[in-house]
């Protein structure tokens, strides 16, 4: 089978960072045909720097970075530098990129993209707010029918939120670009909190990162260091969880998740619950499946394949 083709849509992140790496250390399975930044966990400027500082460190400067919407569709930005850092990849001393950012827009780079393959050929994976996704669906509405599938990390049911108590962090910051991502009709694969609290660096997976020997085996041992105080503190978890790397894995090997096709609906109007997902998991109403909604992995599954194929890079 042919690798399939993706739009990376992301907010660099140590978690994003994984997440690209594996897709880029899988070009059997994957074939990324571009990566665009959105401000999230940190302003656009670094994100979109983030992404190429990665894209160099996995050896591919080839890979077309573009810097896509610089804040939500109707609110101002919340940024998470409490979880990842002032630059948001704290952690590794990583080189400034050399490749440059792409001129076009990534709004206007994933319309065209999409306009210019055939039907249902690319995937989409948001690993962050979902805003660049909504603005072009917004702007180029045919484009909507040409999107194989969404294959994104966001949202919670049984873990309800980390940012607010009762929102996932890539919802809340643009809950109205998620409802219309939602809304869209597209095959939907969500990861939520539910899965990636589950997907644990221990200290055991982060020697095996450390063990690999290359650059990026530490750079990745030294992210997720960083990143896992936050969880530590929070949740008293085990380790830092990989919430996007999720979204690759699941596009590699998607046996090793489980989950149920059931209605989610975004709340966009309560102050309180704002950017919750309410995940119809128990079926207790009649609103019709929208999305594949994952709760579990096997997560030593998980952490094979990642070690091994980040030691390819
Ligand atoms: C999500 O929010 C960000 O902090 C992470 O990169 C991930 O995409 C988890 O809630
Ligand atoms: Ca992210």
């Amino acid at each position: 089978m042919s690798p399939r083709k993706i739009i990376i849509d992301t907010d660099p992140g140590q978690d994003d960072a994984v997440a690209i790496l594996l897709a880029l250390a899988s070009p059997n399975d994957i074939e990324v045909l571009g990566i665009t930044a959105v401000a999230g966990n940190v302003p656009l400027e670094l994100t979109s720097k983030n992404a190429r500082i990665v894209c160099e460190l996995a050896g591919r400067p080839d890979i077309p970075v573009y810097a896509g919407c610089d804040r939500p569709l109707r609110h101002s930005l919340v940024t998470a530098e409490h979880v990842h850092g002032k630059t948001g990849l704290d952690g590794p001393d990583l080189p400034d990129p050399n490749m440059p950012l792409q001129t076009a827009h990534g709004v206007d780079y994933i319309i065209d993209t999409l306009r210019a393959h055939p039907p249902k050929t690319i995937t989409l994976c948001p690993l962050g707010p979902l805003t660049n996704i909504a603005t072009a669906f917004e702007r180029a509405p045919d484009i909507i029918d040409l999107v194989q599938e969404i294959v994104l990390m966001g949202g919670a049911y049984f873990e309800v939120g980390n940012i607010t108590p009762a929102a996932e962090f890539n919802i809340y910051v643009d809950p109205e670009a998620a409802e219309a991502v939602f809304k869209s009709g597209i095959p939907l694969v969500v990861l939520p909190l539910d899965v990636t609290h589950k997907a644990l660096v221990t200290s055991a997976r982060n020697k095996a990162f450390r063990a690999l020997g290359t650059p990026v085996g530490l750079a990745v041992a030294q992210m997720t260091d960083f990143f896992e105080r936050f969880d530590k503190e929070k949740y008293g978890s085990l380790g830092a969880p990989l919430h996007d790397p999720c979204v690759t894995a699941y596009l590699i090997a998607p046996d090793l998740f489980t989950g149920r096709h059931v209605n989610v609906e975004i709340e966009t109007n309560s102050a309180l619950t704002r950017g919750m997902t309410v995940a119809d998991w128990w079926r207790v109403t009649d609103r019709s499946p929208n999305a594949l909604f994952i709760g579990d992995l096997d997560a030593d599954g998980f952490f094979t394949l990642l070690t091994e194929r980040l030691g390819r890079l």
